[in-house]
């Protein structure tokens, strides 16, 4: 290829790329300023959840892997001969594996992320564990409805969506998430879904303010991923992490805040924050394990099973669709 060709290819930005810009530049008009949390996945944000993910106050990771061992066996008993497993948001396929390796009948695995950057990589290296396992990785936004591989067309369908990523969700954005899987995936699949529970506050406040530092670095990393690839001008040690939980809303709430009244650019657009005036970066909302089971019977799934370690809850539904959505 001649540099003259790579120039133009990247001089054309993807449609992420023109999504991503878009999104931040409505977010900072916004009052109050907020940035969707999809966005803190690049590659350096990407390395630092995997920090977060092994920190002794993150306890969600730990739960949900220990839930998914200990049951697997019984949660790939729901999954029908011959099915092909959907991730949503399958940056890492570490959950899928246990899954995987409990069911005997899962032709294939398609993992769906925003991200590319893993998810090539991963999937070359499951295919040489998993030698019969048709492998199709999807690079798309799983927020908004999506079309499934050719090659898995013909399978009856199995949604896999760990990690509480559900909590992202606003509940009615939740709600329609799972109203748009439900006619993906059909009637009568199986859906499992791991989901934060509600808890001590202490806990929950622990696990977004580690003493390290950590989801202080993952949160400001999204103002650093902003600079490099939208040409902006966010001087880092003028913002700080905070991270608190709304009893009311059941919901962690993530805020980048302004430490004195500045003004940034980001591609030629001027923004003015006051002192202490604060970006909303992340929610991340926590059910019990009823609340949960409402959110999904409102939204067209019947809860079949549950597994829980108490901090943590993995649900089985079915899907009770009988018309499209
Ligand atoms: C991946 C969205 C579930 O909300 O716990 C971790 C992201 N943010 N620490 C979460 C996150 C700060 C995480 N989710």
């Amino acid at each position: 290829m001649s540099r003259a060709v790579q120039a133009a290819r990247r001089a054309a930005p993807s449609a992420t790329e023109t999504a991503f810009a878009a999104d931040v530049v409505a977010g900072l008009t916004a009052k109050p300023k907020h940035l969707p949390p999809k966005y803190f996945y690049d590659l350096a944000g990407s390395a630092l959840f995997d920090r977060i993910t092994r920190l002794p106050e993150y306890y969600p990771t730990r739960s949900e892997i220990g839930i998914l061992q200990d049951n697997a066996p019984a949660i790939a008993s729901l999954f029908p001969a011959g099915c092909a497993l959907i991730e949503f948001g399958g940056g890492s396929s570490r959950k899928a594996r246990i899954l995987l390796g409990a069911a005997a009948t899962v032709d294939a695995y398609v993992p769906v992320d925003i991200s590319g950057d893993f998810l090539q990589q991963d999937a070359a290296q499951l295919r040489r564990d998993f030698p019969r396992l048709g492998v199709h990785p999807l690079v798309t936004d799983f927020t908004k409805p999506f079309e499934l591989p050719q090659a898995v067309a013909a399978l009856p369908r199995v949604g896999f969506f760990p990690g509480s990523t559900i909590g992202n969700f606003e509940p009615h954005e939740a709600c329609r998430f799972l109203r748009h899987a439900g006619a993906m995936l059909g009637q009568g699949a199986v859906f499992a879904i791991g989901v934060d529970l509600v808890k001590d506050p202490k806990v929950l406040y622990r696990a977004y303010n580690d003493a390290d530092g950590v989801t202080a670095k993952f949160n400001l990393n999204l103002l650093a991923r902003i600079n490099r690839e939208l040409g902006a001008d966010f001087n880092l040690d003028a913002f700080e992490h905070h991270a608190f939980y709304s009893s009311a809303q059941n919901r962690i709430e993530m805020h980048l805040a302004s430490t004195r009244r500045q003004k940034v650019r980001v591609n030629g657009t001027a923004f003015d924050f006051r002192a202490g005036e604060t970006i909303h970066t992340e929610n991340s909302y926590k059910y019990t394990i009823e609340s949960f089971q409402a959110l999904a019977r409102g939204s067209g799934w019947s809860p079949l099973q549950v597994w829980t370690d108490e901090l943590f809850a993995v649900h089985a539904l079915v899907n009770q669709a009988t018309d499209d959505r």
